[in-house]
């Protein structure tokens, strides 16, 4: 197992993976643009906040097992295996801009006249139908002046961690899915695969790369509809005197055709994967000239989910104007430091808009959300901080330590209690009583 792997992209895709194959004793180069990122890997410090990621990385480093870098062919030298997992972000017409993917991929072909030989190239970036065969493949034939197929190996292999439990999801994937670009590529990276998984191998598809590039934005899209879909259920049970979206989810659950996972009704699904993931669906069906009208659906109940929160706000409190709102969590989940694209920051610009005075607390996301918000916001050090003389309180990100809270200590410290449970962390049952409680999907009796 002592060979090379090169690890194009630090994010949390390419360095949960990296250092996860170097914990198996795999010798790992990061390669990263961003020097300061690349420092701090060095180090063994992780620049992502990722349950457990920070152990590991101390170690690897510390043992010589994990390296980082800037230069492309030091990452290249020697190397078996080459990752390419940099970002596909959304176009402002939510379209996949590849400029990352084809950048990598021409950094990765000049230098693989330095790889070992019989060199595969791994496609981990989210990308969409037909990029790995008719964009990627020829920039690195050009770039390196060699054959694929012939000269090295090229496979798509798209990755399905989560934020929050990336390291878990790494050793314990529910399944792998691997399309080959050339014939026999895929049994490369199975046997790469066996060496990180010993036996048995996780189930497993070997396809072709345009289904397995599909099958990644098959899979995202799924994971939003169960979400639009149960926050659908809950906005009807909002209007139902005594109903409760999640008595609702714990009963279409027990369906082994529906499943229990996924039906959490909140404020909607957010952060860098989801929302990028369905646009570029959405945007590559268009271009082909079909409408996707359920994907459109999707999108749409998840745009309009944040105001449901506001009005009932709203609702509990007459006007928002001048009133203290606090706001717990600012991550788009708990378990992360992660704020792109998170509900939260949406909240905050109809709470602005409605004349509301915000305070905000987040266990991790803090420093990171501040680069974003600057001051139109007051940042409190702890939940108590935060919720001290608010008029209302609405929980934005399910941290464990906010579930702690009980209705005394919102009663103590409010000026009045009004707490509005946005991702359903509360028992009504306890709450109601006491204090004035509204949650997504929950009508009183
Ligand atoms: C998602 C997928 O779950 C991963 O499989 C995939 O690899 C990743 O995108 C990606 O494409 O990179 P992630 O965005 O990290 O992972 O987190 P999720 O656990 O999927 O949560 C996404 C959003 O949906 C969060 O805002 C979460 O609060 C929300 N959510 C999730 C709900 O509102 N209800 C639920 O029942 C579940």
């Amino acid at each position: 197992m002592g060979y090379k792997i090169c690890v194009v992209g630090s994010g949390y895709v390419g360095l949960v993976t990296a250092a996860c194959f170097a914990s198996r004793g795999m010798r790992v180069t990061c390669v990263d643009i961003d020097k300061r990122r690349v420092e701090k890997i060095k180090r063994g410090e992780s620049p992502i906040h990722e349950p457990g990621l920070e152990e590991i990385l101390t170690k690897v480093t510390s043992e010589g097992l994990l390296k980082a870098t800037d230069e492309y062919a030091e990452g290249m030298e020697g190397a078996k295996f080459s990752f390419i997992c940099v970002g596909t972000p959304s176009k402002s017409d939510g379209s996949i801009d590849l400029s990352y993917v084809t950048s990598a991929a021409e950094a990765v072909g000049k230098s693989l006249h330095l790889a070992s030989k019989n060199h595969l190239v791994v496609v981990k970036s989210t990308v969409v139908p037909g990029t790995t065969s008719r964009v990627v493949a020829p920039i690195l034939e050009f770039s390196s002046g060699m054959k694929v197929g012939l000269d090295f190996s090229l496979t798509f292999n798209p990755e399905f961690l989560r934020e929050g439990s990336a390291v878990e999801d790494t050793f314990h994937p529910d399944r792998i899915i691997i399309g080959e670009h050339d014939r026999g590529s895929g049994e490369k990276l199975l046997n790469l695969y066996k060496d990180f998984y010993g036996d048995p191998l996780p189930s497993y598809i070997v396809t072709d790369t345009v289904n397995a590039e599909l099958i990644k934005y098959a899979n995202n899209a799924f994971l939003a509809t169960k979400i639009s879909f149960i926050n659908e259920i809950a906005n009807i049970c909002q209007r139902i005197p005594g109903a409760d979206v999640e008595v609702i989810a714990r009963g279409i659950g027990l369906d082994k055709r529906i499943g229990p996972l996924f039906l959490r009704a909140g404020l909607g699904y957010a952060g860098p994967c989801l929302p990028k993931d369905l646009s570029a669906l959405v945007n590559h069906a268009q271009s082909l000239g079909y409408e996707p009208l359920i994907l459109r659906a999707v999108q749409r109940t998840n745009e309009n989910q944040p105001y449901q929160v506001v009005l009932l706000a709203k609702n509990l409190l007459k006007t928002l104007k001048d009133k203290k709102v606090a706001l717990l969590g600012l991550a788009f989940k708990p378990d992360t430091d992660d704020v792109r694209g998170a509900i939260s920051l949406r909240l905050i610009d109809m709470l602005l808009k409605e004349g509301a005075e915000i305070a905000v607390f987040d266990p991790k996301g803090l420093e990171n959300a501040k680069k974003l918000l600057g001051n139109v916001v007051l940042y409190a050090s702890s939940a108590a901080e935060c919720i001290k003389g608010a008029d209302c309180c609405i929980v934005v990100t399910e941290w464990d330590e906010f579930k702690r809270l009980r209705p005394e200590d919102f009663i103590r410290l409010m000026r009045t209690p009004v707490v509005i449970d946005g991702r359903r962390i509360y028992d009504p049952r306890e709450f109601s009583g006491k204090l004035v409680y509204a949650a997504i999907g929950y009508c009183p009796p």
